[in-house]
């Protein structure tokens, strides 16, 4: 029987309960996290403390709890699990109200955080790389959010789903993103180039970590628009997740990514990357 946390109270998942009003429920108004956990100990946990504050000042809900509170609460839920790699997901809405819009007033945000096994990918799937599929982003302007309201996220991954593909690479005026739960950086003459943290994308914070990688690896960084044009002609294709870490794109749209030797299998600097990227976790 799984622990979860909900609004103060550690309680088994089976007596975890929230008013049908809650406007998480009714609007999607709210925000979320997770935070990836290697051997009991929580990864970047401060920079996905801070990526919360900035989704809460975006919707205008004032943090429940400070960083410390936070960190209190997901220790505790870590303890509390049986297995030690956890990927602890957690959500603040708006709280329960009568349905209404408008921002309810002095009422408490809900709270509810909980743990699964951290699924990492499998070495083989490392080795092959995974398919990708490619759509126009149609979502909404403030994909720096990390909103539950992830309709447009859900039939994204689905269209890659039905299409025995991992994710969906989007495009927004000719222009790449991000996939529909992971951010996409690209390889070109030995540098990674990935689209700017501005409104378009999550800031992920796994893009971030390659970001410092890349510096100790004397790996250039370009973080600066990517036109569509330059992704399909890119050396290398990666995705980035707290649950996918770094994988290598290897077919798009059906088509083998990459030359030079390594077509349609991942690539030299992704190699070193995944590499450096195993190195920064905590170690067993
Ligand atoms: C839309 C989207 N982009 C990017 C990411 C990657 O973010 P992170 O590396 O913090 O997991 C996620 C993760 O859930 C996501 O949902």
């Amino acid at each position: 029987m799984s622990i979860v946390y909900l609004n103060g109270r550690y309680l088994p998942i089976e007596e975890a309960a929230v008013s049908v009003l809650d406007r998480g429920f009714i609007y999607g108004d709210g925000v979320y996290e997770l935070i990836p956990v290697y051997q009991r100990q929580p990864y970047r946990m401060a920079q996905h403390l801070a990526r919360l504050q900035h989704s809460l000042d975006r919707i205008r809900l004032a943090n429940p709890h400070t960083p410390l509170e936070w960190e209190t609460i997901v220790t505790g839920l870590v303890a509390k699990q049986p297995f030690d790699n956890q990927g602890v997901y957690f959500q603040v809405t708006r709280g329960v109200a009568k349905r209404d819009h408008t921002f309810p007033k002095d009422v408490p945000a809900t709270v509810f955080m909980m743990s699964n096994p951290l699924a990492t990918p499998a070495a083989d799937v490392v080795e092959s790389g995974i398919a990708c599929v490619t759509a126009v982003d149609l979502r909404w302007m403030n994909c720096d959010i990390k909103s539950i309201s992830l309709l447009g996220n859900v039939l994204m991954r689905q269209f890659a789903a039905d299409r025995d593909a991992v994710e969906t690479v989007m495009f927004r005026n000719g222009f790449l993103t991000e996939a529909s739960a992971s951010n996409v950086l690209i390889v070109r003459d030995g540098g990674i180039v990935a689209p700017p943290k501005d409104n378009l994308i999550l800031p992920g914070i796994t893009y971030g970590a390659i970001y410092d990688l890349a510096q100790q690896g004397n790996i250039p960084f370009a973080m600066r628009p990517v036109r569509e044009s330059e992704v399909w002609t890119a050396d290398e294709l990666w995705l980035s997740s707290s649950t996918k870490e770094v994988l290598a794109i290897t077919t798009l749209d059906g088509k083998p990514v990459g030359h030079a030797g390594h077509e349609g299998r991942p690539g030299p600097v992704f190699r070193k990357m995944f590499a450096l990227f195993q190195a920064s976790k905590p170690a067993p």
